[in-house]
């Protein structure tokens, strides 16, 4: 960091200010002015900031983010800035088809030209649904300008007779209770709906809150903002404040690259298994990591993350839903418990200038029913396992949602705990599962394990959320809520299927799940993390052979030109799903000074 006593030559000067090449400074300074902003402001060398707007009509999730600019605006003029709000290509999880996974990168993208681009010293990233907050995040890492994140919230618990409904979670309960017969159509509807009360995110530990959480965790985010109601007072004040705090960190040139360290990443790592985080954080936290040049992969997740205890009793791991968990005291009494087991890097750097140590060290539990003290987990060792062997080599599988009947039916061989095999049925696509599920003459039992392939960043496009599948209706009725999935694909992170996901590399790149074949028998040990089909090499070589000769596994045509160029350049889930090039390449805005004037 420079010495804050001297404020850094800001960059918007070289637009606003330059005596070196005046006609270019008044070509950028009148059309500035069209806004009501005046000479004196823009010539004075206050900081310009940007809103970076994720909030729209088409994105619902972030749509809160319209009325909080207002505030983060109010926050900067406070402190000495000049707020500049722009939107960012809207993302919305469950709206975008065929996959939000497609635009994040598209997001992103778009995000650095923009913060490269323009004449921003500093900027506020409006996080929120899924992969808003890796995008946002993303973004700000390759163009290394000093940034501050603030979440949207989530949306006030959902109710329905008495009970909490969180978002997703009671997608998957509500589906299974339809197929069984005890809903119709019209009830369907109303039970989801009753989990979407308010303005906000998914209200439960989904990927929303997850990626929220660990933004705070990571040091990009006021302590203890990740967690509030999106409708609450304490958010619109969490608002003004982080939009006060930007103009500080531009004057102490405090860049993402100071706080977003190996051990910030490790220490989200850490509060991802505790809080019972979702199985895209590891995607995401992997593609951040390698946008600011960390050093961090997939075995990270198991090596740092697998042995912490799950602290966090949200759905769907556990009961309750986002209002509890800030009223419990959100991220800073989570990281608060974790120190006390030397499990925090408390050292590390945060936004607000103080380290994640200062900050949360003495931060409590306000409800112990819902963020439990660290001596009375929830479950011991929740973090995910990093699985390999002859059909991929990186997936990963969510342990804290491995439930008792899932435990009671796979995992009980006294003879071997941890392991289970049984017959595959493969899906390719979700069209196919959804056509065939239900066919008996698939024949599929409380043994088999159901497979989905063609699902990943090339196949699909995009990585779809599609591969934790409900077992046929005529099993649910017998009482086997889940079988166990596999796939190339991801997972909502509100789902609590016990599945083994992301699978690296996919099909359509010709991972060893291209080569599988319903009926196969494959082998699964948790104790020795792997996962194998049950056939030989030569047999393997054979099948691979085979396939290449007739061009490959199959896929759809790209849809749209943006599906054609990720296709093209996209990696796989275990190294982030990011645009692939040299390390050069993803980090090129940091390295490469100031744009050229446009005229
Ligand atoms: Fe947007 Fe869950 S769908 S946060
Ligand atoms: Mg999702």
């Amino acid at each position: 960091m420079t010495d804050p006593a001297v404020p850094p030559k800001l960059r918007s000067r070289a637009w606003f200010d330059n005596p070196d090449n005046i006609d270019m400074t008044a070509l950028y300074l009148e059309r500035y002015l069209n806004f009501g902003l005046s000479l004196e402001e823009l010539r004075s060398g206050k900081p310009v900031i940007g809103i970076a707007q994720t909030g729209s009509d088409l994105s619902p999730c972030n749509r809160h983010h319209l009325v909080l600019a207002e505030r983060v605006r109010e926050g900067i003029r406070e402190a000495g800035g000049i707020a500049l709000e722009f939107p960012v290509h809207p993302i919305q999880e469950t709206g975008k088809r065929p996959t939000a996974g497609l635009d994040r990168n598209l997001a992103y993208l778009g995000l650095v030209e923009l913060l490269y681009g323009y004449p921003l010293d500093g900027v506020v990233l409006m996080t929120g649904c899924d992969k808003t907050t890796p995008a946002c995040l993303m973004a700000a890492a390759t163009v290394n300008l000093p940034a501050i994140a603030l979440s949207v919230g989530p949306m006030l618990n959902g109710w329905h007779r008495g009970e909490r409904t969180g978002s997703g979670t009671i997608v998957w309960k509500a589906r299974e209770m339809l197929a069984a017969g005890e809903i119709d159509d019209e009830g369907f509807i109303k039970l989801v709906s009753s989990s979407a009360p308010s303005t906000g995110y998914c209200n439960t530990m989904g990927t929303a809150t997850t990626m929220n959480s660990l933004a705070e965790a990571l040091g990009m985010m006021l302590p203890g903002s990740a967690a509030i109601p999106a409708p609450y007072r304490d958010r619109q004040e969490a608002a003004y404040r982080t939009g006060k705090r930007i103009v500080e960190m531009v004057a102490e040139d405090l860049k993402p690259s100071d706080i977003l360290t190996r051990e910030a990443f490790l220490n989200a790592i850490v509060v991802n298994s505790a809080i019972g985080g979702s199985t895209n954080a590891p995607i995401h936290l992997n593609a951040i990591a390698r946008h600011i040049g960390v050093p961090l992969d997939v075995t990270d997740w198991a090596t740092h993350g697998h042995d912490v205890p799950l602290l966090v009793n949200l759905q769907p791991a556990g009961e309750y839903l986002g209002e509890d968990y800030y009223r419990a005291g959100g991220v800073p009494a989570v990281v608060a418990q974790l120190m006390q087991r030397g499990l925090i890097a408390g050292d590390a750097r945060t936004v607000n200038g103080r380290t994640i140590g200062e900050n949360c060290g003495r931060a409590e539990i306000e409800d112990e029913a819902v963020i439990r003290p660290i001596d009375r987990p929830l479950s011991e060792a929740s973090g995910f396992l990093v699985l390999r062997g002859n059909l991929f080599d990186a997936a990963i599988m969510k342990t804290s949602v491995i439930g008792p009947e899932f435990r009671k039916r796979y995992l009980s061989d006294p003879a071997d705990p941890n392991a289970f095999e049984g017959p595959v049925v493969v899906f390719d696509g979700p069209e196919d599962y959804h056509a065939r599920i239900d066919d008996p003459v698939l024949a599929i039992t409380d043994r088999t394990l159901l497979v989905m392939r063609g699902a990943g960043p090339i196949g699909y496009p995009g990585a779809a959320e599609v591969v934790n599948m409900r077992p046929p209706a005529y099993l649910i009725r017998q009482g086997v809520h889940s079988l166990p999935c596999l796939g190339d694909g991801r997972q909502s992170g509100t789902s609590a299927s016990p599945s083994i996901l992301n699978a690296a590399p996919e099909a359509a790149a010709m991972g060893g799940l291209a080569l599988l074949r319903s009926g196969d028998r494959v082998r699964v040990d948790l104790g020795r993390g792997t996962v194998d089909l049950l056939a030989s090499t030569e047999e393997l070589t054979a099948r691979r052979d085979a396939l290449k000769a007739e061009g490959g596994y199959p896929y759809p045509p790209a849809q749209t030109p943006w599906q054609q160029i990720q296709r093209a350049l996209v990696g796989q889930l275990d190294t982030g799903a990011i645009l692939e090039g040299s390390e050069a390449f993803q980090r090129i805005a940091q390295t490469k000074g100031l744009p050229r004037d446009n005229h």
